[in-house]
């Protein structure tokens, strides 16, 4: 459920009529309602209310901005983090250090040192060489790591191919067989703690099958790694539960299957069950506000030229996404159309063949369930501007973060003496 509501034929976020914004704002613009989120981080918690106290770390690469993270973290949340900039985002916007997990393929000794000076949760490890780099960081910091490995289960997650994470082939964890080893190697480092087992499959996942076969296996490891005398306290079961994006297709599982599934495989595991939510807590909590630049006829269908692009919103141009596209002021007619941006490549489509409301030049439309990795994957190709964001509570909003002017990106250039 979201608070993205038609009324009266005009969408409204809570109790802002969606218009103002982009009147004020200008297009495009992306809009996050306060309660939605709220309530997401409420059914998410409610999911889990039989564990004892879990620790809930909000994936801050779905959405970093600090007013989105400042709300989570109001709401008691912590955050999974996969880089310096990430970690120095959660610690400003008030996440305490002690719910912090840094997870990421490719952490540097540089990011290491960072996360132990501000003493963070735990360190999820996806490799035996990270490992012994992050043991050196530690024992010339004087410092001792909190780890977990995070064990590449190879499971097949069932979901688009560029966001599936837990197959063998795959880069991410180490595979299952060699873990055993090297948590035995990562024991008899000073400057490690080895404290816990990891695993994250994948994103979107509309299926609980894939994710409980990849709790089984790390159920199985924590009991092994317990026979050969390790003491393991924490498990991190990851994120990747799935949206509803197209209602025509069947809903992703609750919240609350999700919990029930992992109360019941996880019941003898003794320790503190951790996760990493990105999508299911914002996804549905933000929507891409856009402008219609033209209708154009096209050979069969009608072109919707609006003023977003794939540099606003890639997940449409990358993983062939579905976004559901509604007139912000209803109207009674629907038309057959290809909605597509301004931007010089055929990969700038949002939609082929999508029946939606008719629409004609300057009416508002709006990109929904796009706050879960919208603003935070744009870029300023084409020499756009990054997208502005705005909070929405209740009858209140708030800029919270600017459309940049484009004279940064021209004072951003530096111009060699030789060339002037
Ligand atoms: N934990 C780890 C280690 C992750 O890599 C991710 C997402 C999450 C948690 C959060 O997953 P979520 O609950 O949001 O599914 N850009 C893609 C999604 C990439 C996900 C990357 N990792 C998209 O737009 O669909």
């Amino acid at each position: 459920m979201d608070h993205f509501e038609y009324r009266d034929g005009v969408m409204h976020v809570e109790q802002v009529p969606m218009a103002e914004i982009a009147d004020a704002v200008g297009t495009p613009v992306y809009v996050y309602s306060t309660a939605t989120l709220t309530r997401h981080v409420g059914v998410f918690r409610e999911a889990l209310s039989a564990l004892d106290n879990p620790l809930i770390a909000f994936a801050v690469k779905a959405n970093p901005n600090g007013a989105v993270l400042a709300t989570l973290a109001k709401l008691g949340l912590g955050a999974d983090v996969v880089s310096g900039g990430e970690l120095l985002r959660a610690l400003a916007a008030g996440i305490p250090a002690d719910r912090i997990v840094f997870s990421g393929v490719g952490k540097t000794d540089e990011e290491m040192r960072l996360a132990l000076d501000n003493g963070i949760f735990q360190f999820n490890l996806e490799s035996e060489p990270e490992a012994e780099m992050l043991n050196q960081v530690a024992v010339e910091a004087g410092k001792v790591a909190r780890i977990a490995y995070r064990i590449n289960p190879d499971v097949d997650a069932g979901t688009h191919a560029k966001i599936s994470t837990g197959k063998s082939d795959n880069k991410f964890g180490i595979p299952y067989d060699r873990a055993l080893a090297a948590y035995d190697r990562a024991a008899q480092l000073p400057g490690l703690d080895v404290q816990g087992v990891a695993v994250h499959i994948g994103s979107q996942l509309t299926d609980l099958a894939p994710l409980e076969a990849a709790f089984v296996k790390v159920g199985a490891l924590i009991e092994a790694l317990i026979d050969e005398g390790h003491t393991i306290r924490t498990a991190d079961l990851g994120g990747g539960l799935g949206v509803p994006y197209d209602p025509a297709l069947p809903i992703p599982p609750s919240p609350a299957a999700y919990g029930a599934m992992v109360t019941r495989v996880t019941q003898d595991w003794n320790v503190r069950l951790m996760f990493e939510p990105g999508r299911v807590i914002v996804g549905n909590a933000g929507a891409l506000v856009s402008r219609v630049v033209r209708v154009k006829q096209g050979a069969a269908q009608p072109f919707v030229i609006v003023d977003a692009a794939m540099n606003d919103l890639l997940r449409p141009s990358l993983y062939d996404a579905w976004h559901d596209i509604r007139a912000v002021n209803k109207t009674e007619k629907s038309t057959v159309a290809n909605i597509v941006g301004p931007i010089c490549e055929s990969g700038d489509t949002f939609a082929t063949n999508r029946e939606m409301q008719q629409v004609q030049a300057g009416d508002l439309v709006a990109f929904m369930t796009a706050g879960a990795y919208g603003a935070t994957m744009a870029s300023t190709y084409n020499s756009r501007a990054l997208t502005p964001e705005v909070l929405v509570s209740g009858n209140k909003w708030a800029v919270v973060r600017p459309r940049p002017p484009i004279q940064s990106l021209i004072d951003g250039d530096i111009i060699p003496a030789w060339v002037a």
